[in-house]
């Protein structure tokens, strides 16, 4: 994770979701960041600086006149001290004094005073979000690079069910993430296939395989963070939707991978293959249950059509990644597969990968270098790989 050893500050207004906040310094704290709380003086209407200096582990500041220590002026050093300023619950208050370059208190000062990116996580009553003023504060912000994650929608506290609710704190954690992140995939439109495909047999019965669809996910958000376009076509898994600003497209079959991807491939200049397509379906595929009537039953299998070599065939500048699932020859076989499929990189691993937090893989380039790594967590790899991608792609 990039949260990790920065320096965050978080800055909490006077909202009712502000308890959330405390939570969201326990997590970056857990993420190994230093955080440094501020609160404006509405905020300790709904929590108390002594909640968010313990979960922080460092004290909650309020005044605008402190004296940061030495000399040092208190707005100024936290703003230039942050990898990242968290603004979390943002009010319709905050967000405004932000879009107008008020500095009142010292929450305001230290955005007004930041060079480090700034994240505004907003919470408010559905109409004050609606409101033409709040949408033109929240619209200037955004065009002038500041970061938005949320509001989420839902039942407000006010009573009020609509947009305004703060967003999961976790994924702010994953905004965070996102705004410290380098922008070195800016302009690309990244395709991700990811988990396993299902062939039905009948209405409750298919062929599949043990991949969850990790790998494909991490890559999808990554590549997000990275600055790029992502689609993300996903077999059935049980992972829950990658959050932020990723299109999303549920398939179950081959075929329908297969027709998703080629909807997708035209306008797309990186395409990372990680899903785990079924190579055989059922010839037939009963309407109803089949029942145990017979003895023995017999099912055929056909090919179903390989949408990387399809890809690799109509091949015009995209940058073609494709995963190779070995338990022998590894290298060799995947070097076949990087020929045969016109790939840039392929990825080798074994099946002990498929339904793990880690996997071990080998990189292959179309130049032929090759790259063994350990065991990594899948958040790792999918960085791995695209700092591959990023390096072919600018040599
Ligand atoms: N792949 C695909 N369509 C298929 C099968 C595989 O696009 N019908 C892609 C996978 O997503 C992966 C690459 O091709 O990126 C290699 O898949 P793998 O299962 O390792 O190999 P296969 O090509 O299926 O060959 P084999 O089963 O003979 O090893």
């Amino acid at each position: 994770m990039v949260i990790k050893d920065k320096k965050i500050v978080l800055c909490v207004t006077g909202a009712i979701s502000a308890y959330k906040a405390l939570e969201l310094a326990r997590l970056l704290v857990k993420a190994e960041a230093t955080v440094l709380p501020v609160m404006t003086e509405s905020a300790g209407e709904f929590i108390s600086a002594l909640s968010l200096s313990t979960l922080a582990k460092n004290r909650a500041r309020t005044g605008l006149f402190e004296i940061a220590g030495e000399g040092r002026i208190s707005h100024i050093d936290l703003a230039q001290t942050a990898d990242l300023i968290i603004v979390a619950p943002a009010t319709a208050d905050i967000i405004g004094k932000a879009a107008s370059g008020i500095c009142d208190d010292l929450v305001s000062t230290v955005i007004a005073a930041a060079t480090a990116p700034v994240l505004f996580a907003p919470s408010m009553n559905c109409h004050m979000w609606e409101n033409p003023i709040v949408r033109g504060n929240v619209e200037k912000l955004k065009t002038l690079g500041y970061h938005f994650v949320g509001p989420a929608e839902g039942e407000l506290a006010c009573g009020y069910e609509g947009l305004g609710r703060l967003s999961p704190v976790e994924d702010i954690m994953e905004a965070a993430e996102e705004a410290l992140r380098k922008k070195d995939l800016k302009g690309e439109k990244v395709l991700v296939t990811a988990g396993p495909t299902r062939e039905a047999i009948d209405p409750v019965r298919y062929v599949s395989n043990a991949s969850s669809g990790r790998m494909g996910y991490a890559l999808a958000r990554a590549a997000r963070r990275r600055g790029a376009e992502v689609v993300l076509i996903s077999g059935p898994t049980h992972l829950p939707r990658p959050s932020g600003n990723i299109t999303f497209v549920r398939v179950a079959s081959a075929q329908e991978m297969h027709d998703a991807c080629v909807t997708y491939y035209p306008q797309s200049t990186v395409v990372i293959m990680a899903a785990a397509v079924a190579d055989y379906r059922p010839v037939k595929s009963y309407p109803a249950k089949v029942k145990k009537e017979a003895e023995a039953l017999t099912i055929e299998l056909e090919r179903t059509q390989d949408v990387l070599r399809y890809m690799g065939r109509l091949k015009k500048d995209q940058f073609l990644v494709g995963f190779a699932l070995e338990t022998e020859n590894l290298e060799e076989n995947a070097r076949r597969k990087l020929r045969e499929k016109n790939l840039d990189l392929v990825v080798a691993n074994s099946p002990a990968g498929l339904d793990s937090e880690l996997n071990q893989v080998t990189f292959i380039d179309r130049e032929n270098e090759t790259e063994t790594l350990p065991a990594l967590p899948k958040d790792e790899i999918a960085e791995r790989i695209l700092d591959n991608v990023v390096r072919m792609k600018t040599a």
